[in-house]
């Protein structure tokens, strides 16, 4: 049965951990969409992943729409969730209306995910959940602000810490339906996930989250570098690597095909 975002409060309840990944093409959304996820985030970390920009800011919104009608295409049964990308919702509730929007009527999204939990912030979730947009916040370390913030662990002194809980109850106040935590210290994401009602998905934020979330080319070993918090589950660069140099050598070795083309 496909996911619902009416879910996710109850898995929360029950205590049933939600599993969630990322995914920018067809292929890997069909294999994540099979193996069980429930959230399939086509995150804008697609911009450095897939794309090679050096950081998320650069990705346009046509952009991101291109890649999440791939990932559409693959996603039967989890809850698939548009990232929006820097400035296509920062400028006002209305922007952000219009951006979000996009992403249900061209891409198949079931809903959005913004960053940040400052003042204005909370006002567009109001906006886009009164316009029957479902919407996952993010707090912690937001990499669209990575000129501010670089990709330090945040929530270090205790303001910081008041800060991010003031802005995780804000987003859940505005009607957000879960919120990524994102590289915060483990009893901070664990205060925060007590005092909310709907479920913290997090990454690199310990292990007292309602959820979970990985970059999946992190996860899969296929991204060059990795974040600190992030476990590599396979090593598909070095499987991929090895795959295409043994087919090098077979070509150049005149290797395969072989004459009968139907023997391997
Ligand atoms: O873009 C992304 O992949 C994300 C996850 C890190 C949550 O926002």
């Amino acid at each position: 049965m496909a996911v619902k975002i009416q879910q996710f409060t109850h898995w929360k309840q029950e205590g049933r951990s939600i599993v969630a990944l990322t995914a920018w093409d067809y292929a890997i959304a069909e294999v994540l969409d099979q193996a069980g996820v429930d959230l399939i985030l086509v995150g804008d970390s697609l911009a450095m992943v897939a794309l090679g920009y050096p950081t998320t800011l650069p990705i346009t919104l046509d952009e991101m729409l291109h890649h999440a009608r791939a990932v559409r295409r693959g996603v039967k049964h989890a809850l698939m969730v548009f990232d929006l990308p820097f400035l296509t919702y920062q400028e006002s509730p209305e922007q952000a209306l219009h951006s979000a929007g996009r992403a249900l009527k061209e891409a198949g999204a079931q809903a959005v995910k913004v960053e940040g939990g400052y003042p204005t912030m909370v006002e567009t979730v109001a906006r886009l959940v009164q316009a029957g947009i479902p919407v996952m916040g993010h707090v912690g370390l937001t990499p669209q602000s990575v000129h501010q913030l670089g990709y330090r662990q945040q929530g270090q002194s205790p303001e910081a810490q008041e800060r991010i809980l003031q802005e995780a109850i804000a987003l859940e106040q505005a009607g957000a339906f879960a919120i990524v935590l994102e590289h915060i210290p483990a009893d901070l994401a664990l205060h925060i996930t007590q005092k909310l009602s709907i479920p913290t998905i997090g990454i690199g934020a310990g292990p007292h989250c309602d959820g979970q979330v990985l970059v999946t080319s992190d996860m899969l070993g296929l991204s060059g570098w990795q974040p600190p918090f992030a476990k590599t589950y396979a090593d598909l660069r070095a499987t991929i690597t090895q795959a295409v140099q043994t087919y090098c050598q077979e070509v150049r070795d005149h290797g395969f095909p072989l004459a009968d083309s139907h023997q391997r």
